[in-house]
C-alpha cells in the first residue's frame, strides 16, 4: 500500500464517466487507459438518474459490467456513491427540495446539484441511494476508495429557503444558547433589530439595505456546516458497509470558492482531494496553483494528498476557455506532485459528445489519439511511473502563513472602509513574494500549531480572537519573526471591535496604534520614502514602541510611518499599514526571511524568473522537483538523479525553458 493507503506509487487517471458512452466505448477506454498508464479512475459520480431511474428502482447491471473491467484491466476504482445530483423524478416529486437564492429565486432541474443541503428529504434519498451503491460493490475488486458526492456546496452551499431557515435557528440555538447571548453578539441594539422569539430569525435574505454582519458570517458558518453534514451523513452509510474502504470527497481549494470552511472538514477525510482549475485571465495562474496546493497540503496537515481533478487543457466555464500551451499541463500537473500530492487526476476521461460540459477538454480528446493532448497524457503517465518511489515523502517548510476563510468571508462583508481590499489579495501577495525568493510556505489554520516555523506571515487576518491573538504573541516573544498585515486583528469572533486604537488584538505587541483609517480613491497611489510606492490603503498609525522602516513621501499622511518594526520578547514582527506594490513586499518578505534565517530550497546558479523549486523529503531520499515556467533554461546547483530525464545529474541540473526536472538526491 502507498502513503495515501490505496495504491502503490502515484495514482493517475480522471473522472470516468461510462453512461455517456456505450460497451464498445469502455472497451476502447480499457485499452487507452492501458496505454496511457491510468490506474484509477472516479466513477459514476453523476450516475443517480442511470442507477435509480425511477424511486427505488435500481439498475446496476451496466455499472456491473464497467466494474468488472476495470478489475480485469487492473485498474481501481475510486468509486461515487452517485449522489451528486438528483434525477428529473426527484425535484418533480418534492419540489420543497430546490435550494433557494437569497432574493428568494429558486433553482430548478435541469442543471446539477439543485438540492438544499438542509433538506431532511434529500439527506434520505441520498443515504438509501448510498446505501444500495455500497451493498452492490462492497467485496467488488476494482473497489479501491469512495468518492462522497462531488464538489459538495458547489453550487448551493448558500440555500435561503424556509427548510434552511429552521436549521439555521436550530444551529444558533446550539452556538448561542440564549437570545440575549446571539442578540449581544449581532449588536441587534443597533437599527432596531432586536431579536424576541427565535422564530423571527431568518437567513440573510435580501433586504432594503445593509445586512447584519454577524447574522452574515453566522450564516457562512452555518452553511459550511450544512454542506460538511451532507458528507458526513452519506460518509457513515459507507463506514457502517464496509468499515476498511477510504471515503474522501472532492473539496474545491481555489480562489474561485470561498463559501466552505474546510479547517473544519479537513478531518473527516480518510485521504484530502482537491479539485484545481487554472483562471485563464489571469498569466501567473501557475503561481494560484502553487497557493491552493500549498493550502490543500495544510489541509491535509503537511502529508500526501490527491488532486482529484484538474484539466488537461481549457475549461469551458469561464468567459474564455484559454488552451494549455505545449508542456503547461506536465508542469501543473508536476506542481501539484511537487507540493505534495500523490496523484494526478483530471476532469474528464473522454471529452463528452452532449451536455453542458462538450467544450470542457479530457484526456481523449474530440479529435482523439493522434493529439498533443494524447500525447502529453500518455508522457505523464510515463513520468508517474518513474516517481512512483516520491510517493508518501512530505514537502517541508519553515515559513508558516494563517490562512483564514472566516475572515474571507466577515472581511467581505456589506459596508466597510474600502471595496478595494479584499482578503485573498494579501495572502496571495505574499505567497508570490516567497514563491520568488524560491521558499516554500505552509498554510496553516489559526491555532494551529506554529512550533516548526521560523517566520510567520499574517496577512489580512481581519478576525482575531483573544486565543489566535496570544498564540502569534508568543511566537514572536519565543524568538519567531513575523509580519503583519492592515486588516488584522480588527475584530473578534463576534466581529466586534474593542475601542482604544486598531488593531485591538495586536497592537500592544505590535509597538504601534492605528488611530483613524485612510483609504484611497481608486487608482491613487502613495510613494514610500525607501523608493517604492503603495495603494489602496493607508492607516494613520502611531508608534508605541516599534520603529518606523518606511514613512509616506506623499498622500494624505505625508510623513508618518507606513511600515514599522518592534523587537519583542526574542522576536521581530513588522507591520504594514498599506498595501505594498511588488517591490516593497519583496524587500521586506526578504529582509524578513534573512531575519529568519531561511534559505531558499536550492542555490541557483542562473535564476530566471519563473523557476519553481521544491522538495518533498523521505527516509531515504530527498526530491528536488524543479518545474521552469520561464522563457530561459535555469540552471540550479545539484548533484543527484533526474527521474524525469532518466539520467545522473552531477554539479550543476539544467532545466530548459517550460521543462521539468525531479532530482533524487540521497540523504547524508
Ligand atoms: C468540477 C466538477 C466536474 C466538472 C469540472 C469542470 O471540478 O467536479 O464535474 O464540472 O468542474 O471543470
Amino acid at each position: 500500500m502507498g502513503a495515501l493507503g490505496f495504491l502503490e506509487g502515484m495514482a493517475y487517471g480522471a473522472d470516468y464517466n461510462p453512461e455517456q458512452w456505450g460497451p464498445a466505448t469502455w472497451k476502447e477506454d480499457l485499452e487507452l487507459m492501458g496505454e496511457a498508464g491510468v490506474n484509477l479512475v472516479s466513477l459514476a459520480i453523476f450516475s443517480w438518474a442511470r442507477l435509480e431511474p425511477r424511486p427505488g428502482d435500481y439498475e446496476f447491471g451496466w455499472l456491473d459490467e464497467v466494474m468488472d473491467g476495470l478489475a480485469g484491466a487492473g485498474i481501481g476504482a475510486n468509486l461515487a456513491n452517485a449522489t451528486a445530483s438528483p434525477p428529473p423524478w426527484f425535484s418533480h416529486r418534492y419540489p420543497e427540495t430546490l435550494p433557494m437564492q437569497r432574493d428568494g429565486t429558486r433553482l430548478w432541474t435541469g442543471s446539477r446539484q439543485a438540492y438544499c443541503p438542509s433538506s431532511p428529504i434529500f439527506r434520505e434519498h441520498a443515504a438509501r441511494l448510498t446505501e444500495a451503491v455500497a451493498g452492490r460493490y462492497r467485496e467488488h475488486p476494482a473497489l479501491t476508495m469512495w468518492h462522497v458526492s462531488n464538489e459538495i456546496g458547489c453550487h448551493n452551499a448558500l440555500c435561503f429557503c424556509d427548510v434552511s431557515a429552521e436549521a439555521f435557528r436550530a444551529w444558533l440555538r446550539s452556538r448561542y444558547g440564549s437570545l440575549d447571548r446571539l442578540n449581544e453578539a449581532w449588536g441587534t441594539a443597533f437599527w432596531s433589530q432586536r431579536y424576541g422569539a427565535w422564530e423571527e430569525i431568518l437567513p440573510p435574505r435580501q433586504a432594503p439595505s445593509f445586512r447584519n454582519p454577524t447574522q452574515e458570517v453566522d450564516f457562512h458558518r452555518f452553511s459550511s456546516d450544512e454542506s460538511l453534514a451532507v458528507y458526513l451523513a452519506q460518509r457513515d452509510v459507507l463506514r457502517a458497509i464496509t468499515p476498511d474502504v477510504l471515503i474522501t470527497t472532492n473539496l474545491m481549494v481555489t480562489k474561485f470558492q470561498r463559501d466552505l470552511d474546510y479547517w473544519s472538514w479537513a478531518e473527516h477525510l480518510d485521504v484530502l482531494a482537491n479539485d484545481h482549475y487554472l483562471d485563464a485571465a489571469d498569466p501567473d495562474a501557475h503561481l494560484e496553483l502553487a497557493f491552493a496546493a500549498d493550502l490543500t497540503r495544510g489541509l491535509a496537515g503537511g502529508g500526501p494528498w490527491m488532486v482529484m481533478e484538474h484539466s488537461t487543457s481549457a475549461v469551458n466555464w469561464q468567459p474564455r476557455n484559454v488552451a494549455k500551451r505545449p508542456g503547461e499541463m506536465l508542469r501543473n500537473s508536476l506542481q501539484h506532485v511537487a507540493r505534495g500530492s500523490d496523484a494526478v487526476m483530471f476532469f474528464q476521461w473522454r471529452a463528452s459528445k452532449a451536455g453542458a460540459e462538450k467544450y470542457h477538454s479530457a484526456m481523449v480528446p474530440h479529435a482523439g489519439t493522434g493529439t498533443k493532448i494524447w500525447n502529453e497524457v500518455v508522457r505523464l503517465g510515463e513520468m508517474l511511473n518513474r516517481l512512483g518511489e516520491v510517493a508518501g515523502t512530505r514537502v517541508m517548510a519553515e515559513v508558516a502563513l494563517l490562512f483564514d476563510w472566516q475572515s474571507w468571508w466577515a472581511l467581505e462583508t456589506d459596508a466597510h472602509p474600502s471595496i478595494d481590499v479584499t482578503y485573498l489579495d494579501r495572502p496571495h501577495a505574499f505567497h508570490r513574494a516567497l514563491w520568488r525568493a524560491g521558499v516554500t510556505v505552509d498554510l496553516v489554520a489559526p491555532g494551529a500549531s506554529l512550533d516548526r516555523y521560523q517566520l510567520l506571515i499574517v496577512p489580512s487576518l481581519y478576525i482575531a480572537g483573544a486565543e489566535t491573538a496570544r498564540q502569534i504573541e508568543q511566537f514572536v516573544a519565543a524568538g519567531g519573526t513575523a509580519i503583519v498585515t492592515y486588516m488584522s486583528g480588527i475584530v473578534d469572533e463576534d466581529l466586534h471591535i474593542t475601542p482604544g486604537g486598531f488593531p485591538p488584538a495586536f497592537r500592544r505587541w505590535l509597538g504601534i496604534t492605528v488611530e483613524e483609517f485612510f483609504p484611497l480613491r481608486a487608482g491613487d497611489r502613495v510613494a514610500l520614502d525607501d523608493g517604492t510606492s503603495a495603494d489602496v490603503w493607508c492607516e494613520l498609525l502611531h508608534l508605541t514602541g516599534a520603529e518606523a522602516v518606511a514613512s509616506y513621501a506623499d498622500g494624505p499622511l505625508a510623513g508618518t510611518p507606513a511600515v514599522t518594526v518592534h523587537r519583542h520578547g526574542e522576536g521581530t514582527v513588522w507591520y504594514t499599514g498599506t498595501r505594498l506594490g511588488p517591490a516593497g513586499l519583496q524587500r521586506l518578505v526578504s529582509t524578513a526571511l534573512t531575519t529568519a534565517g531561511v534559505q531558499p530550497t536550492v542555490p541557483m546558479v542562473t535564476a530566471p524568473a519563473g523557476l519553481e523549486a521544491t522538495r518533498r523529503v523521505g527516509d531515504r531520499a530527498s526530491y528536488l522537483f524543479l518545474i521552469n515556467h520561464g522563457s530561459d533554461a535555469a540552471h540550479v546547483r545539484a548533484t543527484g538523479y533526474d527521474l524525469v530525464a532518466d539520467r545522473e545529474v552531477t554539479g550543476t541540473a539544467s532545466v530548459t525553458a517550460g521543462g521539468v526536472a525531479v532530482i533524487r538526491q540521497t540523504n547524508p
